[in-house]
């Protein structure tokens, strides 16, 4: 613990640096971050800026933990105050991380074949429900897991209609649905669970006004609820309704 009172940032940005290698174009390197250090802290939103190809949507895959850093470090303090660099982590911890402490709205839904909407919503709750399995309970008894379901789906139902999704949608699978559907889909699910670390790439582009408004909202409520929030909008009205800083990719 510090001895001052203020809590260390949540995500702390340590000289990342980073360069994909292109096996195709004989191994070429392709600098993409270079050198980036920020700090974002509970109830904060730091907005990514710069040109298009500059590394906006790598840095929060690497946030993700989808890809790791040639040097540097990406610094998360969990709700214990201990630290996890999220950039080595092994995949079991950036999986259970995902689950509990970590939102990501990407810029394309990625859906289950056949899920429906719903479900996909309701399963980020039940994903990050701590609660653990009964050890004594009649395995023939699937009476609290339908409960859970349920209670999964009112809250999923809620956010759908909150972000205007016709209800004749919610029982299909996302896959037909319009470019705005779908991100409204994957932007519930990426608010369904209160996350420590919210990570939002382009999240009201194919949106309308109405849905952008709810959009600013639902930014404006994590961040009272303590998230710290990294994300990109290329919508300047939308970064500047919700962005207390800005980081520029030069
Ligand atoms: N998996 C990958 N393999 C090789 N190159 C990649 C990969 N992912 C991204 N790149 C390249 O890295 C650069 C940065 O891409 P990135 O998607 O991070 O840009 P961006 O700043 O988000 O741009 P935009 O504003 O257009 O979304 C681009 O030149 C892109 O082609
Ligand atoms: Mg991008």
């Amino acid at each position: 613990m510090t001895t001052t009172d203020t809590p260390p940032p949540v995500l702390s940005v340590e000289a990342a640096s980073k360069r994909f290698t292109l096996h195709l174009r004989d191994g070429l390197q392709l600098p993409v971050l270079q050198d980036v250090s920020l700090q974002v802290r509970s109830g904060e939103c730091l907005a990514l800026v710069g040109p298009s190809g500059r590394g906006k949507s790598t840095l929060l895959k690497c946030l993700h933990g989808s890809y790791g850093l040639e040097s540097g470090a990406l610094w998360l303090t969990q709700a214990d105050g201990r630290r996890v660099d999220l950039a080595r982590a092994a995949p079991r911890t950036v999986l259970a991380l995902r689950r509990r402490e970590i939102g990501y709205v990407s810029q394309f839904l990625r859906a289950l074949p056949r899920q429906s909407a719903l479900d996909l919503v309701a399963e980020r709750l039940l994903e990050a429900d701590p609660s653990p399995p009964q050890p004594d309970a009649d395995p023939l008894d699937d009476g609290p897991h339908e409960a859970a379901l349920g209670a999964a789906r009112a809250q999923a139902g809620a956010l759908l209609a909150r972000l205007n999704l016709p209800e004749g949608l919610w029982g299909l699978p996302p896959a037909t649905f319009s470019g705005g559907e779908q991100q409204r889909v994957n932007i519930a699910r990426g608010f369904a669970v209160p996350a420590r670390l919210l990570l939002l790439d382009e999240p009201t582009a194919s949106l309308d006004a109405g849905n952008r408004r709810v959009v600013i909202e639902l930014i404006r409520e994590a961040k009272a609820r303590g998230s710290a929030i990294v994300g990109i909008f290329h919508d300047e009205e939308v970064r500047d309704a919700v962005a207390d800083r800005r980081y520029h990719f030069h």
